[in-house]
């Protein structure tokens, strides 16, 4: 009976099927009711005492082997995809999905644009920056209030003297500081980028939004060149209809400073909801660059003026597209991202 197992086991062993019919076969001849396993339990009994241990446990391995071949057999044809007559080897690929520009990425890239065609090239600058170039060069006094904990976040911050605070920029304004620190007149540029602010996160507001800022310093430079230039940008950006209006504000770094409205384009300023019925929607900031700050950056004031603008990108691609909620430009919501597909 030892040899007969032995020679089972062998066989067993060594087993294959070349399809399931094969397979069930072998589980027939082995496993089944009537099979070889249960022959020899049927025999068992009349194994003598003295060798019953060993037979035994040679027949249950016998067994465990079958059941595991089989199921190990079982298996590999469960995962073999053997229907190849209906492959189409010929057949194009699935199309890969493309990715979307991001609204803006798009608005950004037509500020740009629109910039660039009235003669601004691209200045940058880094967002972790000291408190020279995004606050005193730019005539904020030692106790501005903007250099409050409210408004900054602060890398390293030194209680002696804040001019030596390393800080995220607030503003891009920094590298119009930096451009004009290391570059003489004529100078034309706008500086985009990402600048933070220590906000309370809010459908309104966010720690980090995009400005684009644009600097203008030669001889001669007037406030009615800010002024055309601006009118220029309002109605390539929102359509030729678009009015300007623009009114005295206060900024350290310009002299005399405004800010700028644009005629609502929802209802073409006759008043909506919109604009608080006021038929205006405010879009940036700008002034005269203040001749301190064109002398603390190493330009002469006496022979040199400009003017300044800066403005926010999420502002003007919520009055583009109509976005309610800050939040959704970085949430990453490709339900949101995907209504963008077309618009570049
Ligand atoms: N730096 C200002 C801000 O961040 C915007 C500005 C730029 C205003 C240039 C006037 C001139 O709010």
């Amino acid at each position: 009976m030892l040899a007969k197992i032995e020679e089972l086991l062998h066989e067993v062993e060594s087993m294959t099927a070349a399809n399931a019919e094969e397979l069930e076969a072998l589980r027939i001849k082995y496993l089944s009711k009537k099979g070889a396993v249960n022959a020899l339990m049927a025999d068992f009994r009349n194994v003598p005492a003295e060798q019953k241990k060993e037979v035994g446990m040679k027949l249950n391995q016998l067994k465990n082997l079958a059941q595991e071949r089989i199921a190990a057999l079982k298996e590999a044809f469960d995962n073999q995809d053997t229907d190849t007559e209906g492959l189409d080897l010929t057949r194009t690929a699935y199309p890969i999905g493309l990715g979307t520009r991001h609204p803006l990425s798009i608005v950004k890239n037509e500020i740009i644009d629109i910039f660039g065609r009235m003669g601004f090239t691209i200045a940058e600058g880094p967002e972790v920056e000291d408190d020279m170039h995004v606050f005193t060069m730019l005539n904020f006094a030692a106790d501005h209030p903007a250099r409050d904990m409210q408004d900054t976040f602060f890398v390293e911050s030194n209680a002696e003297d804040v001019t030596k605070n390393i800080i995220l920029r607030t503003h891009t304004s920094s590298v119009q500081a930096r451009t004009m620190e290391k570059t003489q007149p004529p100078i034309r540029v706008i500086c985009p980028g990402r600048v933070y602010r220590n906000e309370a996160i809010s459908y309104r507001a966010h720690c980090f939004f995009h400005q684009i800022e644009g600097l203008y310093v030669d001889k001669n430079v007037s406030f009615t060149d800010l002024k055309q230039v601006l009118l220029q940008f309002a109605q390539e950006m929102f359509g030729p209809q678009t009015k300007i209006r623009l009114r005295p504000s206060y900024f350290p770094f310009t002299e005399p400073s405004a800010e700028m409205d644009i005629s609502c384009h929802i209802c073409g300023g006759e008043g909506c909801p919109f604009c608080k019925h006021t038929g205006w929607v405010e879009i940036l900031g700008c002034g005269m660059v203040d001749p301190a700050v064109l002398d603390a950056c190493g330009i002469d004031s006496k022979i040199y003026s400009g003017y300044a603008f800066g403005l926010g990108v999420e502002r003007i691609t919520n009055l583009k597209y109509k976005v309610k909620d800050l939040r959704m430009f970085s949430e990453n919501d490709t339900r949101f991202l995907k209504e963008f597909e077309s618009a570049y």
